[in-house]
């Protein structure tokens, strides 16, 4: 089985990214032949200062690295640096259908919300389809909000197949049992675009002050709630063990708390939980190098892999000419 999945660095990561997604990967790599990537070329979509872009680039491989991605055991790379997907992405775009990618959320939200869209964000399912098929991924783990792109890439491959003979391998997108669908500081969708986050590395203090923001009713303290549909109970989940979960549980049935009360138990939680990632990265910080050789290792190893699909693309439809 080989496992793909990328992750844009469009802001620092955070707990949806890491319990939708990062999680993950990370014990996946134990099992499988895995390839993760940061999606760079994605977040040119949004991220429009060059030095910013660099630096949440670097950020992310830092940040996947500390929570535990291994380059011994996974192909950790950036996206820009295997050239073969735009290549491939030209192929693919030459054979998708306009109304596939008019029915795109991320597009779709875009006009909806009256705000310019462009032709990158508009193909973006396209190149995110290259992203998996150059790599001959037969699984994608991802976050609910991906699938429907995981859709699209099945779609195109299907056709391309159909009218040049199998070439790709069609993956299986995959929510895994434990990924969470994680709720934000009011109760929406974590979202980067919502403004609503709690990030991974987000210093201690600073976290603990958005937690004690989280949006939450006004009922009356000593009124008995129900755990499972308030989103501090589902965050507080996350990092709990089950005996704190099932006492934080007893405590919402039972009445007679606050919700303060339940939010300093959340920060406290959120330091013990990322100590050791922190720790990490503090490490790789101080040693930028061999986070650059890691990434140069992992580019050459996905190069190698995606000049193979390209070649067997570009037989296929016709366009290996003189080299
Ligand atoms: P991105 O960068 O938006 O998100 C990275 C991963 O985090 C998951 N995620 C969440 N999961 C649960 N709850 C949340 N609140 C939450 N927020 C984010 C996402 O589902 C995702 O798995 N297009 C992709 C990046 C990409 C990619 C690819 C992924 C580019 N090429 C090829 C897989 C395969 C994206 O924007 O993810």
């Amino acid at each position: 089985m080989r496992v793909l999945s990328g992750i844009q660095p469009t802001g620092r990561f955070h707990w949806g990214n890491y319990f939708g997604a990062i999680r993950q990967y990370i014990d996946l790599q134990w099992e499988h032949e895995s390839y993760y990537f940061v999606a760079n070329l994605h977040a040119l979509t949004t991220v429009r200062d060059r030095d910013l872009l660099r630096q949440l680039t670097h950020d992310a491989a830092v940040d996947l690295l500390a929570l535990g991605l291994d380059p011994d055991r996974a192909t950790l790379f950036v996206q820009s640096d295997v050239p073969e997907v735009c290549q491939l992405c030209w192929l693919l775009m030459t054979g998708t259908p306009m109304g596939l990618l008019q029915r795109c959320h991320a597009y779709k939200d875009k006009v909806a919300r009256g705000l310019p869209a462009d032709a990158g964000l508009f193909t973006y399912p396209v190149l995110m389809a290259a992203d998996i098929l150059a790599y001959d991924a037969d699984w994608v783990p991802v976050g609910e909000d991906q699938l429907q792109h995981i859709e699209v890439c099945r779609d195109v491959a299907a056709s391309f197949n159909h009218r040049y003979g199998e070439t790709f391998v069609l993956p299986q997108g995959k929510v895994l049992p434990h990924a969470a669908r994680v709720p934000g500081t009011d109760g929406e969708k974590m979202s980067k675009s919502y403004h609503n986050t709690l990030e991974v590395f987000e210093d201690p203090k600073v976290l603990r002050k958005k937690i004690m923001r989280i949006v939450t009713d006004s009922r009356p303290m000593e009124q008995p709630k129900d755990p499972e549909t308030d989103h501090l109970f589902q965050l507080y989940s996350l990092l709990a063990t089950p005996q704190e979960r099932e006492e934080m549980a007893a405590l919402y049935r039972r009445g007679g708390f606050g919700y303060g009360q339940v939010k300093q138990a959340l920060a406290d939680l959120a330091e013990r939980f990322f100590e050791e990632p922190r720790a990490r990265r503090a490490e790789l910080e101080a040693h930028p190098q061999r986070v650059r050789e890691i990434l140069g290792d992992g580019a050459q190893r996905a190069r190698r892999k995606a000049a193979e699909v390209l070649g067997r693309a570009e037989q296929a439809c016709g366009v290996r000419y003189c080299v």
